[in-house]
């Protein structure tokens, strides 16, 4: 029996339709699971933690941290899979971060020219952003997210009990994708995230549902006009500009880089005279009281190399993702030489 569901949000893609249980527990994984044969595709932290919560069938383990999201790993799974005899039949469940879902999904839809897969996620980030609108993929010669394909999984369970044993420092990650989440899409949302900091911080539980319900539908919400990231869609990329440049050279974590390429573009969208100087305050003091960066202590000159490789650029400008106000995004062709220009006006 299926319980605890808060809300369903769906996903209908040209790639297949996703079926987003926010509330949901880990614990009724089976209840959503075909009669075939199952393997279950996990980390050794999310192991650690939650194997006893799994149903009894067999598990793939594979090791953590960006370096492993790799085809090696991808080739040991489909080895595993041949040894454990299966066949088109199968049904894959990915229950982890990030990396989990995106090999999972990426190895469920190669593998014998795909077969069904669904997701548990079990990281903030997994549940607001990673599990929703069907990119997967691995990283190739030290490119992200090199090789992959896009492809909806069946289900994605959130259970936001599971986030109770993630470290400070990847729960920040997923607040970083969440005022994203808020910024670009919606005012209210972002007034909520504002008055509910503190109580999100500690994983209030209405709070967090609230929280992940509205950032899943803002997500899926776009995901349904532009799947496969032709124009709407990169408005997701709000702060990921700037920020992909500020990981590569600083080695930050991902959302904390993010966090800082938010305050970027807000500021650049505040000498486009698009946001007030109160507005981008607002996005400063929300960041930072989500406990993210919102400087990096790096010279400016290599951030913009690193930002003039970027496989995003486009000719001769970049496309940048800028706030018309709070709640409200716009994209826009930005010059280096602009964004150089404002660099020097933001105290980095
Ligand atoms: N497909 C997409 O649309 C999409 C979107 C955003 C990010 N991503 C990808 O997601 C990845 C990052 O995901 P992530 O931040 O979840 O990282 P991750 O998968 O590396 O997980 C972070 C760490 O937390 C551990 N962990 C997971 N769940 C836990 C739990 N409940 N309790 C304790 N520890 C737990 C993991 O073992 C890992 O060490 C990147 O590879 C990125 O490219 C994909």
């Amino acid at each position: 029996v299926k319980g605890h569901i808060l809300k369903t949000i769906e996903i209908h893609g040209k790639t297949g339709h996703s079926a987003i249980y926010v509330g949901e527990r880990l614990k009724n994984l089976s209840a959503y699971l075909p009669e075939t044969k199952v393997v279950i595709i996990t980390d050794e932290n999310v192991a650690e933690y939650y194997q006893q919560d799994f149903p009894k069938i067999p598990v793939i383990q594979i090791k953590t941290g960006e370096g492993i999201k790799t085809l090696d790993t991808a080739s040991n799974i489909y080895q595993q899979l041949i040894s454990f005899e299966a066949d088109r039949t199968v049904f894959l469940v990915g229950i982890g971060g990030g990396i989990v879902c995106d090999v999972t999904g990426f190895v469920a839809s190669t593998y014998l020219r795909g077969v069904r897969f669904g997701y548990v996620p079990t990281t903030l980030l997994a549940q607001v952003d990673a599990s929703v609108g069907g990119k997967t993929g691995v990283n190739f010669m030290g490119y992200k997210n090199m090789v992959g394909v896009f492809n909806q999984p069946e289900f994605v369970i959130c259970d936001p009990n599971v986030l109770h044993t993630l470290p400070d420092r990847e729960l920040a990650c997923g607040f970083a994708e969440i005022v994203k989440h808020a910024a670009i899409a919606d005012f209210d949302y972002f007034v909520f995230l504002e008055r509910e900091a503190q109580n999100a911080l500690a994983l209030n539980p209405e709070v967090l549902e609230r929280v992940i319900y509205d950032s899943v539908m803002i997500k899926a919400d776009i995901v349904n006009r532009d799947e496969t990231e032709k124009g709407e869609r990169r408005k997701l990329n709000f702060g990921h500009t700037f920020g992909h440049a500020v990981e590569k050279t600083t080695g930050l974590p991902h959302g904390e880089a993010v966090s800082i390429g938010m305050m970027v573009a807000a500021e650049l969208s505040a000498s486009k005279g698009m946001l007030t100087e109160n507005d981008v305050d607002r996005i400063r003091s929300l960041l930072s009281r989500l406990n993210l960066p919102i400087k990096a202590d790096t010279d400016t000159g290599r951030i913009l190399d690193a930002l003039a490789r970027d496989k995003k650029r486009e000719g001769d400008g970049i496309h940048f993702v800028l706030l018309s106000k709070i709640g409200e995004a716009v994209v826009e062709k930005i010059t280096i030489a602009a964004l150089d220009r404002v660099l020097h006006h933001i105290s980095l």
